[in-house]
């Protein structure tokens, strides 16, 4: 295993729907076997020692997918929530949500809060989830939030303070699935100098070899960040 190690993995997990219509299985399967790869990476990350874990669950523009799509992955979340809570609780990892989480159900959107609620004194690590996200709107949220404060002229500290990801450092590596090249609007202002792995693995068959590839990949390469060093 590399020896120099991302504090920050995020994750695009694409290919679910290919991954089930690949088996002539229903979309729905693929996103169940999704969080089959999402419970084993979480595991394999934080076993890892790596403190903060982004994955992109369900981008604002995903809601034009037919509604039973959409209720299955509402359904995935709820259930993730109660099956990993035990986890979280025992691994003093935080549960941080981004995006916009009115769409849930009064039920399952209670789970959530109540599920952030306790493990909210958590400090060193964070398992973070975008859900009916998107990184435009975050960015316009936080202006709005500022200026609602009183702020008349914004800077990074005031901005990055309103970002649904504030307190949690910025993405090191971000991994993308399923051999799509590109960030779909996930953590615009975040991934600014983050580096990024895309793989043709699609997201259920995610295994710990992926996450070590990229994890090496991440390890060889030379981060400047504007610098010449
Ligand atoms: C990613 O898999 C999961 C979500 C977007 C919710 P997809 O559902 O996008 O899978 P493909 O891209 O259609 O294969
Ligand atoms: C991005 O994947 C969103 C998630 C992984 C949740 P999409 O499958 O929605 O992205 P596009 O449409 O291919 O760009
Ligand atoms: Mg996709």
């Amino acid at each position: 295993m590399a020896d120099r190690i991302p504090q920050h993995i995020a994750f695009i997990m694409d290919g679910n729907g290919r991954w089930a219509l690949s088996k002539g299985l229903q979309r729905s399967i693929g996103h169940k076997y999704g969080i089959k790869a999402l419970k084993r990476t979480f595991q394999y990350v934080f076993d890892l020692g790596i403190k903060y874990m982004s994955i992109y669950a369900l981008s604002k523009e995903n809601l034009k997918r037919p509604k039973e799509e959409i209720q299955t992955i509402m359904g995935l979340l709820d259930e993730y929530i109660d099956s990993s809570l035990p986890d979280l609780l025992k691994n003093k990892i935080r549960l941080n949500i981004m995006g916009d989480i009115s769409i849930l159900n009064d039920f399952s959107r209670e789970k959530v809060n109540q599920a952030l609620k306790d493990t909210a004194s958590f400090t060193d690590r964070v398992l973070n989830i975008a859900f009916n996200y998107s990184g435009r709107d975050e960015i316009i949220r936080a202006v709005n939030l500022a200026v609602k404060e009183g702020h008349k002229e914004l800077n990074q500290d005031i901005l990055e303070k309103h970002l649904y990801s504030a307190g949690i450092p910025d993405p090191d590596l971000i991994i993308r699935t399923s051999g799509e090249q590109r960030i779909s609007n996930f953590m615009l202002y975040q991934s600014a100098y983050s580096e990024l792995y895309f793989t043709k693995t699609l997201w259920p068959d995610f295994s710990k070899k992926t996450l070590e590839a990229a994890i090496n990949s991440y390890s060889n390469r030379h981060r400047k960040f504007g610098d010449i060093k």
